[in-house]
C-alpha cells in the first residue's frame, strides 16, 4: 500500500522531470550529430509482421531477420553494462562488426518511474554501490557520460546504436534494478512487491513515447519472463493486452513483444485462446531456451533423445505459433563460451539446427563480457559473454563464428521459385559445399531438392548425393533412386542423422573427417548411451532461398563436383 502511494507521487512529478531531460539530449543530439534526425518520422524504420515474418513495408515487404545481441542495463547500477570498459561508440561499432544487426536492451521499469532513481547520476548510482574502480573507467571511456542523470545514459546509448545503424528492441526486464530472475524476487509478476500493474502500464506507456523518435527503435519487450506463484493465465491475458494497447497507442511504429509465463517458456495457452488486440501486424511472441532450462537433462541423457524431447515440447509451448501467423522470437539463448561445460555444448547444438531449420528471429544472451556489480560481486566475468572481461576482444571467436550462419536469413518470404534446400552441420555452424564434398561457408552451400523418395538431387541437374564406401567421402551419382545409396533418411529422435545404406549394405550415417570432408560412419550415439556426443553425425536439411542471384540452374556439363568422380554403378 505505502509503495503504491509513493508511485503514485513519483507519477505527478516524473512528467516534467523527463520533459526536461528530453529537452537537454534533444538539443544535444542536433548539435553533436545532423543526420541522427530522430525526430523525423520520415526515416522512423516500422517494422511490421507478414505470416510469420518481419518485414519492412518501406521496403516492399522484404523480409528483415533480427540477429541480436543482449546489452544488459538492467542490473543494480541500472547503467549499460561496459561503458567503464570501452566507449559506447565503440561498443556499438563492435556489435555491428561481430555480424549483429540489433540489440535487445534491458531496463528495469523503475528507471522510468521512480523519479528518484531516473534523475540519479550514472557517479551517484555507482558510488551507492562502491563501484569507484568503474566511475574512473567511465571517466576515462565515457567522460560525457558520467554526470548524466541515469535515464540520460540510457537515451544516449539507443542514440548512439542508432547512430551506428543498430536496430533497438527495448525490453522491461524488471522493475527494481538487479539480477534478474527467480521465483520470489518480488519482479515476477502482476501483484508481486515491485511489480504493480498500474505502474507497469504507466512504465511502458512513457518508455514508448520516449523514443518515438529514435528511428531505430524497432520494438519493445513489455516484460520479461513473467513467474512465480501469482501467474495465471486471466492476468496475464489482461495486462498484456491493456500493456499492448498502450503501447501501441503511444508508439505505432513498434512492433510489440510479449513474453510467455514459466520464465518465458510457456506460450501453450495461445494454441486455443489467442490475444485480441485492436491493431495486427505488430505482434511478436518470444521465448527463452537455455541448456539449463533442461537441468542437466542434456548430460544424464542420450543427446539425441533429449534434443527429440525438448523440441517437441517447444513445438507444443512455442513454435505452433509460426502456423498461426506469427513471428516467433528467441530472445534469450546462448551458452558458457569456454566450451567445458558439455551440457550447454551438447544443448548448443541442437538449438543451432532447429534455429537454422525455422530460421528464426533471435537474441543471443549476452553482449556482456563482465558486470559492474551482480548479486554482490564486483566486476563478475560473464561466461556467456561475447566479450572477454575486458570487453575488448572476442571470448572464444570460434563461438561466433559457429553461429554467424544464424545471423543472416536462410530463407525469404513467398518466394518459392527460388527455394531450395541446403545443408547445414551444427556443430562446425559450415554447409554442404558446391565443388567438394566438404563444409563451407552457408552462403556458398550447395543448393538441392529433398523428394519425397528421399533423394537428394543437386538443383537443377539429374545429379544427387550417394553413399560411398564406408569412411570415405560421399560422392555425386546418376543412379538416383535406383540405388538405395541414394536415399538418406533424418534418423534417431532428434532426426538429425542422415542415414542411407551404403554399396555394401551397411547402414550408415553422414559424418565428418578431421578435414571437415563429409564421410560415412557407422550411425553413432543414436539412442541410450548419455555418454557420448552425436553431434559430428547431425546435419539439418533446411529451407533455403536464393537471394542476390538469380537461380542459374547448373546444366549437366557444370555437374558440380563432389568427390571428382562420377559413381559408375
Ligand atoms: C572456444 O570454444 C570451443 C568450442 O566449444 C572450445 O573448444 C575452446 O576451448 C574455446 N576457447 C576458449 C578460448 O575458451
Ligand atoms: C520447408 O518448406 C516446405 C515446402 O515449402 C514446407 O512444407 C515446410 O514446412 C518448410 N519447413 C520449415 C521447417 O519451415
Amino acid at each position: 500500500m505505502r509503495g503504491s502511494f509513493r508511485s503514485y507521487l513519483l507519477f505527478l512529478l516524473l512528467p516534467l522531470l523527463l520533459v526536461l531531460h528530453e529537452t537537454v539530449i534533444h538539443n544535444r543530439r542536433h548539435h553533436t550529430n545532423n543526420n541522427a534526425a530522430a525526430d523525423d518520422d520520415d526515416l522512423a524504420l516500422a517494422l511490421s509482421t507478414s505470416s510469420r515474418w518481419i518485414v519492412d513495408d518501406r521496403k516492399g515487404g522484404e523480409r528483415v531477420k533480427l540477429s541480436c545481441v543482449n546489452w544488459v542495463s538492467h542490473l543494480d547500477a541500472a547503467v549499460a553494462e561496459g561503458l567503464s570498459k570501452q566507449p559506447v561508440d565503440v561498443i556499438s561499432k563492435k556489435i555491428v562488426e561481430m555480424g549483429f544487426n540489433c540489440v535487445r536492451f534491458t531496463y528495469p521499469l523503475f528507471l522510468f518511474t521512480d523519479d528518484k532513481l531516473g534523475s540519479m547520476t550514472m557517479r551517484q548510482s555507482m558510488m551507492k554501490l562502491g563501484l569507484s574502480g568503474s566511475i574512473a573507467g567511465v571517466q576515462v571511456n565515457n567522460p560525457l557520460l558520467v554526470d548524466l542523470p541515469l535515464v540520460n545514459v540510457f537515451q544516449e546509448v539507443v542514440s548512439n546504436l542508432n547512430e551506428n545503424n543498430v536496430m533497438i528492441i527495448l525490453d522491461n526486464h524488471l522493475s527494481k534494478p538487479g539480477w534478474c530472475c527467480s521465483d520470489n524476487d518480488g519482479n515476477g509478476f502482476f501483484g508481486d512487491l515491485y511489480f504493480d500493474p498500474k505502474v507497469w502500464i504507466e512504465g511502458i506507456s512513457r518508455v514508448a513515447s520516449m523514443f518515438k523518435g529514435y528511428n531505430n527503435v524497432i520494438g519493445m519487450s513489455l516484460r520479461n519472463e513473467l513467474r512465480g506463484r501469482r501467474q495465471n493465465l486471466k492476468t496475464w491475458y489482461k495486462y498484456m493486452q491493456i500493456g499492448a494497447e498502450r503501447v501501441h497507442a503511444m508508439n505505432p511504429n513498434v512492433l510489440i513483444i510479449i513474453s510467455g509465463l514459466n520464465y518465458d517458456l510457456d506460450l501453450s495457452f495461445l494454441q486455443t485462446n489467442p490475444v485480441s488486440l485492436s491493431f495486427s501486424k505488430k505482434l511478436v511472441f518470444e521465448i527463452h531456451w537455455y541448456g539449463f532450462s533442461d537441468g542437466d537433462d542434456w548430460i544424464t541423457g542420450n543427446a539425441n533423445e533429449v534434443c527429440g524431447r525438448v523440441i517437441d515440447k517447444i513445438a507444443n509451448n512455442a513454435l505452433f505459433l509460426l502456423d498461426q501467423g506469427y513471428p516467433l522470437f528467441v530472445s534469450e539463448w546462448g551458452v558458457d563460451q569456454s566450451g567445458t561445460n558439455d551440457n550447454d555444448n551438447r544443448y548448443l547444438n541442437c538449438l543451432l539446427g532447429w534455429a537454422a531449420e525455422n530460421d528464426l528471429d533471435w537474441t543471443l544472451w549476452t553482449l556482456v563480457g563482465s558486470y559492474y556489480y551482480r548479486e554482490g560481486v564486483i566486476g563478475m566475468e560473464e561466461t556467456y559473454g561475447l566479450l572477454n572481461w575486458n570487453w575488448r576482444e572476442l571470448r572464444n571467436s570460434s563461438f561466433l563464428e559457429k553461429i554467424s550462419p544464424l545471423q543472416s536469413p536462410f530463407q525469404a518470404p513467398d518466394s518459392n521459385a527460388l527455394a531450395h534446400k541446403i545443408i547445414f552441420h551444427p556443430s562446425t555452424g559450415l554447409c554442404m559445399q558446391s565443388h567438394s564434398s566438404s563444409l563451407g561457408p552457408c552462403s556458398n552451400a550447395l543448393e538441392l531438392d529433398y523428394t519425397q523418395e528421399k533423394i537428394l538431387i543437386v538443383k537443377g541437374t539429374n545429379y544427387c548425393i550417394e553413399a560411398s564406401e564406408m569412411h570415405t567421402p560421399v560422392r555425386v551419382g546418376v543412379m538416383c533412386g535406383d540405388d538405395s545409396s541414394t536415399r538418406w533418411e533424418a534418423i534417431s529422435a532428434s532426426k538429425m542423422h542422415l542415414s542411407s545404406t551404403d554399396k555394401n549394405g551397411n547402414i550408415v550415417c553422414l559424418d565428418i573427417d578431421s578435414k571437415n570432408n563429409i564421410v560415412t560412419n557407422d550411425c553413432k550415439c543414436l539412442s541410450k548411451d548419455y555418454s557420448c556426443d552425436p553431434s559430428s553425425q547431425w546435419f539439418k536439411v533446411i529451407n533455403s532461398t536464393s537471394f542476390n542471384i538469380a537461380p542459374s540452374p547448373i546444366s549437366i556439363s557444370q555437374r558440380p563436383i563432389l568427390d571428382g568422380s562420377i559413381s559408375s554403378s
